[in-house]
């Protein structure tokens, strides 16, 4: 489902240069859960933007169910993204002036068959439904932009950092919810982690080094 081939990603400005990829290959397959770990700096974010079509690449390719994404058009990435994707990122970008429940809305279209209760349920917030992110902790925060990405039952799940800003119970509680979201609705889940043992519970744990996946 999607194809990375000899990627390579460059940060340049004016006065620094800094290659985070070079010819980084991997194919993800349609369904399961993928964690990518690495040092701090290594290039997690940046990698999980760049399969996103949220950030561009300098040269190889990426090909997301048969859509290559240095051709596609900025349109068509954005339809690509809201029909196949959920993010949560590593910083929550939660919209301030919604609640916690009309961010998930939002993010569905306005149309809700009750499931948004459901994943907020599940996720042990519903008691923050109605608040607004500026009146809600960091760890909640977290937690509603994970049901938020969630909300749209999207077939390939893309999380930053998913379980950083939660005590043991909640990122258990997180963890079992992503992994077992995977194979119950036979989508591709991909997170970014500092946490070993919850990498090691992705069917294949990813690992960056030398400006590549290993
Ligand atoms: N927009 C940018 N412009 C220039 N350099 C950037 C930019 N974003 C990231 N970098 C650099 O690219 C490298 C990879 O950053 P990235 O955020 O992908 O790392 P990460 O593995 O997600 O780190 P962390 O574990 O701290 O979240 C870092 O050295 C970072 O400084
Ligand atoms: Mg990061």
């Amino acid at each position: 489902m999607i194809k990375v081939t000899n990627l390579a990603k460059i940060y340049k400005d004016k006065s620094s240069k800094q290659e985070v990829f070079s010819r980084l290959s991997f194919n993800f397959n349609k369904f399961g859960s993928y964690s990518i770990v690495g040092p701090s700096g290594s290039g997690k974010t940046t990698f999980l933007n760049l399969l996103s079509g949220l950030d561009g690449f300098n040269s190889g390719s990426i090909n997301i169910n048969g859509m290559e994404l240095h051709k596609a058009t900025a349109e068509a990435k954005s339809n690509l993204r809201k029909m196949l994707f959920g993010f949560a990122y590593q910083f929550h970008y939660l919209l301030e002036n919604l609640t916690v429940f009309e961010n998930c809305l939002a993010c569905c279209f306005g149309k809700d068959d009750g499931s948004i209760d459901t994943i907020l349920k599940n996720l042990k917030i519903s008691h923050i439904k109605d608040k607004f992110p500026s009146n809600i902790s960091g760890g909640e925060k977290q937690r509603a932009s994970i049901a938020r990405a969630l909300a749209r039952k999207p077939k390939i799940l893309i999380l930053d950092e998913p379980t950083g800003n939660l005590d043991q119970f909640n990122s258990s509680v997180i963890q079992d919810f992503i992994l077992n979201y995977a194979s119950k609705n036979k989508s591709l889940v991909i997170y970014a982690t500092h946490d070993i043992s919850f990498a090691k519970r992705a069917d294949k744990m990813l690992e960056i080094r030398n400006k590549g996946l290993v």
